[in-house]
């Protein structure tokens, strides 16, 4: 893994490995509540992601076999290898959300199941989980082990620097993850208490790399693909993961691995193609949750892939107060339109380095459905 952008071409047959599964690139799609749904994790994959991880599933909602929990499951064939990340702080309630993903049958079961040890949001923490897991090494390694135990998949944890700037606790944290017997461990490098604030620490990444021997997956602030090649050149780490960079940007999938593979840097997206993809992701989603649900959730893609355009103020304004998919449509064909008759116009710049935090109504609002903290 790593090396320099100076190598014409790079072995990419096998570029990762997590218990049998393999990935033909380092680059991952990150879980992300409210965006790495089924369609997106389709688009990120058709795009070069070399595996994708679904948004945060309540394990507690699995085990009671909750519809809604179910759904968060579901995926299409095209998006393997796949990664479901259940919460949850309940050993035993989590072993048995770990069986039933292993009892689904094939064609609907995972690759592998992630754990949540991350979640900075305080309904989460609260109940022990997602963060709240990196200050319980003991609880931490017993859910592991109890998952391993019950599951015939592997299991990962993706987990943060730690709590707090005193408590970074994140190589013995990496190390009892891998006597549980997780199979990797993918390191956000924040603590908790940074949420998504300053700079992420890579430095911490490669600390947690030299002390184990699972794979190690790097995350955080990689906004462009320099980036990703500087965070595996520099940590030694054997992943990427990538978040809110690819926010209205699957593209950059295909730019990351261009430049990895064979240093070329591909041209950003033209306006055309971003609204082509948002029509055609309008689309996907419509035929995934109905058109009422896309059509809402569509609202802040469509922000983020008219982002840096002219007058794409206006086009977001207009995408809130549409009602229906035929609506939206409409405006996004119209604006795609407008813009043809301006001329072609391209993105110069990479998107901008202050790439887009959690919105705080996806994380915050309890009356959202796709807030982290909801009962999936
Ligand atoms: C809107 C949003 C939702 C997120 N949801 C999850 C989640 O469900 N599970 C998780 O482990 N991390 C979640 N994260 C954290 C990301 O996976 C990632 O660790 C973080 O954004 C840092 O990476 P980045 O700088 O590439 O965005 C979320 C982040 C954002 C911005």
């Amino acid at each position: 893994m790593g090396g320099g952008r100076g190598l014409t071409t790079r072995a990419t047959l096998t570029a990762m490995r997590i218990g049998d599964i393999l990935f033909d690139s380092p680059f991952l799609l990150a879980p992300l509540a409210g965006v790495s749904d089924s369609p997106f994790r389709r688009l990120a994959r058709e795009q070069g992601a070399s595996g994708v991880v679904t948004e945060m599933v309540s394990a507690d909602g699995l085990v009671r076999g909750q519809k809604a929990t179910l759904e968060y499951c579901r995926f299409e064939p095209q998006e393997r290898p796949i990664g479901v990340q259940l919460f949850g702080a309940d050993p035993g309630v989590m072993a048995d959300a770990a069986g039933a993903l292993c009892a689904l049958p094939p064609r609907e079961r995972p690759d592998w199941i992630d754990v949540n040890m991350g979640c900075p949001v305080r309904k989460v923490v609260n109940r022990g989980a997602g963060a709240a897991l990196l200050t319980d090494l003991p609880l931490l390694s017993e859910i592991v082990q109890r998952m391993t135990r019950a599951s015939t998949l592997p299991v990962t944890a993706k987990i943060r620097l730690g709590w707090d700037g005193n408590s970074s606790n994140v190589v013995e944290v990496a190390r009892a993850l891998e006597g549980a017997g997780a199979q990797a461990v993918v390191i956000h490098a924040r603590t908790r208490a940074e949420k998504f604030g300053g700079e992420a620490r890579w430095e911490l990444i490669g600390e947690a790399k030299r002390a184990v021997g699972i794979p190690v997956i790097g995350n955080g602030d990689v906004r462009v693909p320099e980036d990703a090649v500087r965070m595996l050149e520099t940590t030694g780490c054997d992943g990427v993961m990538l978040g809110r960079a690819v926010f209205g940007d699957p593209w950059i999938f295909r730019r990351v691995r261009a430049f990895w593979e064979r240093g070329e840097r591909l041209p950003l997206p033209t306006a055309a193609e971003r609204l082509g993809a948002g029509l055609r992701h309008l689309r996907l989603l419509a035929e995934w949750a109905g058109p009422a649900a896309a059509t809402r959730e569509m609202r802040k893609h469509v922000a983020w892939y008219v982002k840096g355009l002219s007058h794409s103020a206006r086009v977001r304004e207009q995408a809130n107060h549409t009602r229906t998919v035929d609506e939206l449509t409409m405006l996004l064909r119209g604006y795609l339109d407008e813009l043809e008759r301006r001329g072609p116009e391209t993105f110069a710049e990479p998107l901008p380095p202050e790439a887009p935090g959690p919105p705080a109504a996806s994380v915050d609002d309890p009356a959202r459905p796709e807030a982290p903290h909801a009962a999936r």
